[in-house]
This record gives structure tokens, C-alpha cells and sequence, in this order.
């Protein structure tokens, strides 16, 4: 199978392989081209896809008269381009249209030859020439995406997967003609296909296979799931027999061709990781050979025999679970056990339940405990006055204050209403904002291709939000928004934009962009806008309107968010951390007498468990307990001796001078440079006096620092180097005599 047909002697015109980087430049290229052109040469480019506008023609693209020149034959230039991967020939794209070219613009009333149309250019290119510039080369990109699918087809040697670019291709020019983002309908199902994925069956497998395993283990486990998981995403199909009759592959092999593979070349196609969308049955397909390749290289991650048996245990069990019937990875409601490590953090998911429930409860008989809520609610659920949007929320609850999306249209009937409450909005906006032209305000709100997001109390509109979508480049703007001097401050300018990020979010446009004067910058930030700008420059250039002395602010939406409930979310985890502390404290609520045998003199130290009280703390982990005893079996007093001893005997040895104090910048202008922690002996010994080293482990960490920041920096033949070796085994020896601790000396080089 080929990419584009390029470079066809390498990739051979059956043999799919990973896309070069060299392709995608050569594709980057070849979208260059058109949009070096002049506007309305682009327009003449895209008319062939932009169907006729007049009522109840059902032309789908311009089509010229046969004698007459053409701006360009786009086809005919990709195929020239692309029979050949290189410079001189990518750029025939733009000289054999050239050498076609009219070099005017075709005139308005020039009659379609289609002889079911015969209706004037201008009929079928109005919206290319209502377009930004910014917006014609994006129809571009995606038409000369088209013409590579389409070009491969005609190649291509496999049918599946002519038949897949074929559709591809359909899909894109589809895209062009009605002007939106191509957005994946797939006849053969939407992703994820199978459930669970295989990304959930492997963290599934990591759990359940190996939860009683120690920490490390466990973890060097979830690293291979990890690993295994690139493998089989970065995995490139085989294309399936000419003949073949196996359904299933066939299927899995489209699917993945569609969201895996032409995505990587074809970017207006979104691309999905295979173990995001498929499941057992894709695995099962490709598991010998992934496994067979990826195994090599996990082997290379195994520094000691006990990882190697782990990785084989991996493979084993993992070959278990694809192929048997009763495994649990791949159940959908399998809900695995968590490794008893992670424990302490989790709260048992019935108890959180029913604290929820609890909340929500206590905080209904807060609102409905009477009184006039609607005067003064906020004052009625006083640790809520914090939440600005609360009170509008729970008015909207009760009735009190609606959301409306309202707005023009020039082919739709809009009710009287609308119209009323766009009237009355557009005034709220003019005394809000006096120094904004009233014709100018009442133009844009009832322009048809703005919104507004009306708030209606009492059946009067008090305030909303003139906003412009531009979903092909997934931003909205926002115009205009005030809400009426009596209302303000009380939260409901917070609710009106909550509400507008969340149908956004519905509406699948993830950005909001907004000029805001000196006076609205304190409120936009309040609501998430900052003024640094992600968005590209070309997406929304050209697009929004640019107001003079005003400041550009986005805010970036998060579709897991429901913003109008986001105040009220946080409230209740705030009330369910407050609830488990006052639980476990009301546990601990026991004072004991305290530690007598040090004032009494006869003791310098007593074992941990031996203090009143601790075990308590302990009380259900009892794991963490026997952790901390194993941690602390000695006293800061018995380790310090020894590792004073220890620290005495390393600085007096003959190969320690180069240590003794820190590295002067005298000596090495570039050590920090390249040392971003440096350590010497002599701040070890500070460390020790202070009694820093609480425990064996930070005494060893610091020191092995000083050896291998020595053996970064220097050369192996340098004397320095040779003498951290040499102080490294002298260090081991000590450590092991003196502390009884055994050190493995793999780590010195020689
Ligand atoms: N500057 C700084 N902060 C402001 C502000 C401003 N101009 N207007 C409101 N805020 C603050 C509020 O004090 C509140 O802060 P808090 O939560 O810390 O108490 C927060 O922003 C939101 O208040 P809220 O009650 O939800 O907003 P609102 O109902 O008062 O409506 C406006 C806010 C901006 C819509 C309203 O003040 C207004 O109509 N202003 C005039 C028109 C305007 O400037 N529009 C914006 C540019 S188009």
C-alpha cells in the first residue's frame, strides 16, 4: 500500500509503511501551492465543490464550459505532483495551472454547464466570497487533502483500501462544500468500537494481576503495561489478503486505516490511538507479532534477573487474559481491586455516596428552611456566600431567572418574543456601554450570524451576552454583555457566562476570544480570561473584530467541566474533605498524659510503639504502622554515631581530597552547568551536625551524589574519576562494617 504514491520504487505499491517525515514535508508543500494564489484564482480552485445556492437546484459544483481555460485542474496537478517526490515536479503543481490559467476572474453571471443548473458562478460561490482569506486556505488544505486520497485510490493495488480512500476523499469534499470541519461520520461505526479498550483492559490487567505484588514490583508491572500499550499503538497493520474472507480483520483494518493511519498525513482527519478505540478483539489480531517484536526491546529495560522473570510473567498472563473466556480485564463492569499502597488516599466509594447524598440534603433544607429566598438567598447558606453564582443558580432552580438563546434570522420566522427581548437586551448594552455607538450595538445584535444569550427575570430581559460563533475555526466571540445596573453584583453576570461556556462545550468549541476595555478586565478574569492568546494567530485573524485600546483575553473551555454546577461541585468536596477530618479527628479526640521517662531521666530513647497514642494513628493500616517501625528501627542518636564514623573515615582516605569541599566555580567555570545538584564532604559533615540524616538512606543518597556527579562530569581517565571509584568501594566497605547496610557496587565504573 503506498502514502501517496511517492517515492513508489522504495515503499513498493503493496507494502504500507510508518510515513516518512520527508512525505509529510512534501505533502506540506504541495498544500503551499494554491495558497499562493490570487483570492479569487482560490475561489475559482474551490468552486468545483460548492454547490449551487439557488432554491431547489440540486447542482453539486460549479462546472465550466468545456472550451473555455481553467484557473487549474486540481487532480491533474496533484497526480503530475505526486507521480514524481521532488521539488521541480511538486512545483508543476502551480505551473501547470498556470499554464492553464485565465488570467481574470470568471465573470459573476457566467451560466454553469451542467445542463440541470445553468446558474451563474456567482450562485454557486457566494460563501467562498463572503470567506476570510484565513478560512479559503483551510478549504484548500482539506481539497488538496482530497486529491491525495483520491490519487491514491486510483493506485492503489488493495481494494479495502482503495475503497477506504475513496470515501475518505468523498468525505473531505463534502467538507468543503458545506463549509465545516470534517467531522468523522463513519459508515462502519464511531470509536471507541469495542469496550473495554484496550487501554482500560491493560490498567485492568495491571490491577487485578498484580495488585498483591510489592510497590516496586507493581510498579515496574504498570511500566510494561505502559510500554506495551506505545507498542501497540505505534503498530502498522498488515493489509489483508486480496481474497480474504475474514470479515472481522477487514473491519478492524478500515476502521484503523480511517482513524490511525491516513489521520497521520491527512491532519484534518482527527487521529485516534488504536488502544483508544479497539479492544480484545483488534489485540487478539495483532498480539503475536506486537508481542514478538516489543518483547526485545523490554528486555532491554530489565536490569536484574528478578525483572526478567517479571516481564515473562507480564507475557504470560497477559497471553492468558486475550485468549480466555472468563477473563476479567475485559469485562465491562469489572472494577478492579487497588493495590493496598495506594489505600490511605481512597475513601470506600458507598461511604463517599452517602456523604454526597448527605450534602445535597443538608443543603436543600438550608434553601427551603423559609424565609424570602429569592431577597436574599445568599444569606440563607452563609459558608456558600464565597460561590458567586449560587444564588443565581438556585433562583434559576425555583423559576425565578431563565437563559434563552435568541437571535436573527434572515430565513426562519422568529417569534415576537425574540424580537421583543432582542430589543430590550440591545438597550440594556447601550446604557451599559455609552461609549459604543447604539446603531453600531443594534447592527451586530441583530445581525443573523450573532447570538444572544438572554437572561429573562419576571419575564424581562435583564442582561445577556451578543456572541458570533466561528465553529470551522473553534473559537466564539464575544461581543457585547452587560447585565442592568439594578442586577448587578449579584452573580448573575457569573451564571449568564457559565451557562454560554457550557453550551459552547455542547456545541463542541472549546475557545472564547473578546476585546475587553480597562473597565471589564477584572470581570473577564474572573471568569477564566487571561490575556495570553493560545490560539494561532491565522485562526482567528481577520475574524474577530478589533477594537481599539481594548485588550484581547481568551478563555480556554474543559469539556469535562459543567460550569454552572462548578461552584457547587467544589462546595460539596470541600464539605466531604471538612466531614473525613472531623471524623478522624473525633477518632483521635483521646489526650494522653505525654512522654514522662525523658524528664525522669532514666531513658535516652524508647521504641516508637511504645508512645502512647501512635498506634492509634495507625488504626486500620496496620501495614503503615509495621512501614514506619521497619524505617525507624533506631534512634537519630545511634544512627548519627555511625555515620559520624563513617563520614571521618571517607574524608581521611587517601583518594577523598578531590571531595573534601564544594567545586569553586575557580576550578570548574562550567560545573553548574552541567551539575544541577553538586555535593562535597563538607557539607555533609554540616548536614550531620544539624542532624539532617534522620535516616541511613539520605546519608547514602548524598554520598553516591558526590561519586556520580564526579563520574558525569570528568572524563573515565581523569584522576578524579578514578578516585570516586576508588572512594566508592572504600565508602561500601565501611557502610557495610560500621551500618551492617550492603550496597550492590554494580553501579562503579572502572
Ligand atoms: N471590574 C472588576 N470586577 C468586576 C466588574 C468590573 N467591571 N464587574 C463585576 N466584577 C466582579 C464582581 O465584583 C464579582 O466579583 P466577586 O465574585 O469577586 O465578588 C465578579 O466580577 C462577577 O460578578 P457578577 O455579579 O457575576 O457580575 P455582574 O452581574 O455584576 O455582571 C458585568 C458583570 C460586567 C456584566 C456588569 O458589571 C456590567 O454589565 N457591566 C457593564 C458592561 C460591561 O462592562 N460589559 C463588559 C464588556 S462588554
Amino acid at each position: 500500500m503506498s502514502l501517496i504514491n511517492i517515492d513508489q520504487k522504495k515503499m513498493g505499491p503493496n507494502h504500507m509503511q510508518r510515513i516518512q517525515k520527508h512525505q509529510l514535508q512534501w505533502i506540506h508543500q504541495l498544500k503551499q501551492e494554491p495558497k499562493n494564489l490570487e483570492r479569487w484564482a482560490k475561489i475559482e480552485l474551490l468552486s468545483q465543490f460548492s454547490e449551487c445556492k439557488l432554491d431547489q437546484c440540486k447542482c453539486e459544483g460549479w462546472l465550466r464550459k468545456p472550451n473555455a481555460t481553467t484557473t487549474t485542474t486540481t487532480a491533474s496537478s496533484i497526480n503530475n505532483a505526486s507521480s514524481n517526490n521532488n521539488a521541480g515536479r511538486s512545483s508543476a503543481f502551480i505551473n501547470s495551472s498556470n499554464a492553464n490559467s485565465i488570467t481574470r476572474p470568471t465573470p459573476p453571471d457566467e451560466p454553469c454547464s451542467r445542463t440541470d443548473c445553468n446558474h451563474a458562478f456567482e450562485d454557486h460561490v457566494v460563501n467562498y466570497i463572503q470567506a476570510t482569506d484565513v478560512e479559503l486556505n483551510r478549504l484548500l488544505d482539506i481539497m488538496v487533502e482530497a486529491e491525495i486520497l483520491n490519487t491514491n485510490s486510483g493506485i492503489e493495488d488493495h481494494e479495502g483500501t482503495r475503497v477506504v480512500y475513496q470515501y475518505l476523499s468523498k468525505f473531505l469534499r463534502n467538507s468543503i462544500t458545506t463549509m465545516t470541519p470534517p467531522t468523522m461520520d463513519i459508515k462502519l461505526g464511531s470509536p471507541p468500537f469495542e469496550r473495554p479498550t484496550i487501554h482500560q483492559a491493560l490498567t485492568n490487567f495491571a490491577l487485578h494481576n498484580f495488585s498483591h505484588k510489592n510497590e516496586e514490583e507493581w510498579r515496574f508491572m504498570h511500566e510494561l503495561a505502559k510500554s506495551f500499550l506505545t507498542a501497540v499503538n505505534i503498530w502498522m497493520l498488515d493489509i489483508p489478503k486480496q481474497s480474504s474472507t475474514d470479515r472481522e480483520y477487514n473491519v478492524i483494518y478500515s476502521r484503523w486505516l480511517c482513524f490511525c493511519y491516513v489521520p497521520v498525513f491527512i491532519e484534518s482527519l482527527t487521529l485516534k490511538d488504536p488502544t483508544q478505540i479497539f479492544g480484545r478483539m483488534y489485540l487478539k489480531q495483532i498480539f503475536p507479532s506486537v508481542t514478538n517484536n516489543w518483547q526485545s526491546t523490554a528486555e532491554k529495560r530489565c536490569q536484574t534477573e528478578r525483572q526478567k522473570a517479571l516481564l515473562n510473567e507480564f507475557l504470560q498472563q497477559l497471553k492468558i487474559e486475550i485468549n480466555s473466556n472468563d477473563s476479567l480485564i475485559w469485562a465491562t463492569e469489572f472494577d478492579p481491586p487497588i493495590p493496598s499502597f495506594f489505600n490511605t488516599c481512597l475513601i470506600e466509594e458507598t461511604k463517599l455516596k452517602s456523604l454526597i447524598k448527605e450534602i445535597k440534603e443538608e443543603r436543600e433544607r438550608q434553601v427551603n428552611k423559609g424565609g424570602d429566598l429569592f431577597s436574599d438567598p445568599v444569606s440563607l447558606i452563609p459558608e456558600m456566600s464565597s460561590a458567586r453564582d449560587e444564588s443565581a443558580r438556585i433562583e434559576e432552580k425555583h423559576g425565578k431567572i431563565e437563559f434563552h438563546i435568541i437571535g436573527n434570522s434572515m430565513n426562519r420566522r422568529i417569534d415576537k418574543h425574540d424580537y421583543l427581548w432582542l430589543n430590550a437586551i440591545q438597550n440594556v448594552i447601550s446604557h451599559q456601554l455609552p461609549r459604543m455607538p447604539k446603531e453600531y450595538i443594534t447592527r451586530l445584535v441583530f445581525d443573523p450570524k450573532h447570538r444572544t444569550l438572554a437572561l429573562i427575570k419576571n419575564n424581562r430581559p435583564i442582561g445577556g451576552i451578543c456572541f458570533r460563533m466561528f465553529p470551522t475555526q473553534g473559537f466564539t466571540e464575544i461581543v457585547f454583555l452587560a447585565i442592568t445596573s439594578n442586577e448587578q453584583v449579584k452573580g448573575y453576570g457569573t451564571h449568564l457566562m457559565n451557562h454560554l461556556k457550557d453550551y459552547h462545550i455542547k456545541h463542541n468549541i472549546y475557545h472564547f476570544l473578546t476585546y475587553a476595555d480597562e473597565y471589564a478586565i477584572g470581570y473577564f478574569r474572573k471568569q477564566a480570561f487571561t490575556p495570553e492568546i493560545t490560539l494561532r494567530e491565522e485562526q482567528y485573524l481577520g475574524y474577530i473584530k478589533d477594537y481599539e485600546g481594548a485588550t484581547l483575553m481568551e478563555c480556554k473551555l474543559t469539556p469535562n467541566i459543567v460550569h454552572t454546577q462548578l461552584t457547587s461541585v467544589i462546595h460539596i468536596q470541600k464539605e466531604i474533605v471538612k466531614r473525613l477530618i472531623q471524623d478522624k479527628q473525633s477518632q483521635m479526640r483521646r489526650q494522653y498524659s505525654g512522654l514522662t521517662c525523658f524528664k525522669q531521666g532514666h531513658d535516652r530513647q524508647i521504641p516508637i510503639d511504645q508512645i502512647e497514642g501512635i498506634i492509634e494513628c495507625y488504626k486500620g493500616n496496620s501495614d503503615s504502622f509495621r512501614q514506619v517501625k521497619e524505617e525507624n528501627p533506631e534512634t537519630v542518636d545511634s544512627i548519627y554515631s555511625q555515620l559520624s564514623n563513617i563520614l571521618n573515615l571517607v574524608k581521611s582516605h587517601s583518594a577523598a581530597w578531590p571531595f573534601l569541599k564544594p567545586v569553586s566555580p575557580a576550578e570548574a567555570p562550567d560545573y553548574q552547568e552541567y551539575i544541577k545538584h553538586p555535593m562535597d564532604l563538607k557539607t555533609m559533615s554540616e548536614r550531620l551536625k544539624s542532624r539532617y540524616y534522620v535516616n541511613k538512606r539520605l546519608f547514602i543518597i548524598d554520598m553516591k551524589r558526590i561519586f556520580n556527579n564526579c563520574r558525569s562530569y570528568n572524563n573515565p581517565e581523569t584522576e578524579y574519576y578514578r578516585n570516586a571509584n576508588t572512594l566508592e568501594r572504600y565508602f561500601f566497605t565501611k557502610l557495610r562494617e560500621i551500618a551492617g547496610v550492603r550496597i550492590q557496587t554494580c553501579s562503579t565504573r572502572t
